[in-house]
């Protein structure tokens, strides 16, 4: 029997956050170096695209429902009472270039639900959406904004320089990936420039990475697969050889004829040792606070990719932890960094392709 006490989740409070001194001079070289990559890309295909996740693979419409008889603890913000609300999901993969899919890198997924009420965080104001950014592994790769500043430069040193040199170092970065996989771990960064294995996106389970407030309480969130449909494609490689847009087209065929499940689930601090708030590198331990789930996103079967979808979710709109609730505020170095990095690579998408990228306020059905 463990001797520790059943764990209670912590209560946040100010002090939790420790902002270094130059915070804000790592936010302004963020910004500026997600800029160049946005100006590199636009230069080259006279189209402005995000700086990062730049290519989509599902651009989905389908429901977000509140379970019931969720305990008070988890029963915070969006959750706080049962509902049912409209909802959007990108999936896309890292680079800020549109790259044959053979370039493997890690997958994420952004979801805007629609229609929520309550306070709203600073820059949300007149709103009604609460979003949330994922990518599919439990933690950063870096441990704050400022160790991530470094290996961005590296990474926009390489915005479209050379796609054909970005597949061969991909085909040999998976294959160094295997071999410490093999040994027993996973290497984030090897991942991000490109040794991701090809996994199939809709597998994946997607994780916030670094937390968010859970009302009373600090959280990191996560999306889970659970339809059979789904949960089967867990760790299964996609065929995509000779297809540039192979990702998009295995989620199409899997969206042409079913639909899919997933839980919206909350991982609560209960230790802020062993689940700190600044360090966004450290996995929290799923044994002594396990992922809870608090919603149900279902989808239906649907033309999952579509150009007019592409310019209604990539072009019109944005995806950012600062659209939401103040209820879930982002918290920790690598959450406070990315305000004004998500706002300021919306305005350049905005300004460049003179279209307005701004909320719904209702979700209209999106092109077929
Ligand atoms: C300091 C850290 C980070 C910075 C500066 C950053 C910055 C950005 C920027 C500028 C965009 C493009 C926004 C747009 O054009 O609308 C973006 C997109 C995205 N980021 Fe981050 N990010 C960071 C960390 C993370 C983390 C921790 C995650 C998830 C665990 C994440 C997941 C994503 C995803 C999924 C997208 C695509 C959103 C969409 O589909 O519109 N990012 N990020």
């Amino acid at each position: 029997m463990s001797s520790r006490p059943p764990a209670v989740p912590v209560r946040y409070e100010p002090v939790f956050e420790r902002p270094e001194p130059d915070e804000a001079e790592t936010t302004r070289a963020l910004v500026e170096t997600m800029r160049k990559i946005q100006e590199k890309t636009f230069e080259d295909g006279g189209h402005a695209l995000r700086s990062v996740h730049a290519k989509s693979h599902a651009l989905l419409q389908g429901e977000l429902e509140v379970l019931v008889g969720l305990p008070p603890h988890l029963a915070q913000g969006l959750a706080a009472k049962p509902g049912r609300y409209p909802v959007v999901m990108r999936l896309s993969t890292i680079p800020g270039d549109i790259l044959d899919d053979n370039v493997s890198t890690p997958r994420g997924l952004a979801i805007k639900v629609v229609g929520v009420q309550g306070e709203r965080l600073h820059g949300s104001e007149g709103h009604n959406t609460q979003d949330f950014v994922l990518v599919n592994a439990p933690a950063f790769l870096k441990s704050d904004a400022k160790s991530f500043l470094k290996s961005l430069k590296l990474l926009a040193a390489t915005t479209d320089k050379a796609p054909g040199l970005k597949k061969v170092l991909s085909s040999v970065l998976q294959g160094v990936e295997k071999v410490i996989e093999s040994a027993g771990g996973q290497s984030p960064t090897i991942m991000s420039m490109g040794g991701h294995p090809e996994t199939h996106p809709l597998g994946e389970t997607y994780y916030s990475q670094v937390p968010v407030l859970w009302g009373e309480y600090m959280a990191k969130v996560a999306v889970a697969p659970i339809a059979p449909e789904l949960t089967v494609l867990t760790k299964k490689a996609v065929d995509i050889d000779g297809m540039p847009n192979g990702l998009r087209e295995a989620v199409a065929e899997h969206f042409a004829r079913r639909g899919g499940t997933w839980e919206l689930r909350v991982q609560l601090c209960t230790n802020l040792e062993e689940m700190p708030i600044e360090d966004a590198k450290v996995v929290w331990p799923e044994e002594r606070s396990p992922y809870v789930a608090v919603a149900r996103i279902r989808v239906a079967a649907q033309p999952s990719w579509t150009a007019a979808r592409a310019d209604a979710v990539d072009d019109r709109m944005s995806f950012s932890p600062w659209h939401g609730l103040a209820a879930h505020r982002p918290i920790g170095s690598v959450m406070r960094v990315r305000k004004a990095a998500y706002e300021a690579a919306r305005a350049f998408r905005e300004s460049r392709n003179q279209q307005p990228v701004d909320e719904p306020r209702v979700l209209e059905n999106l092109p077929g």
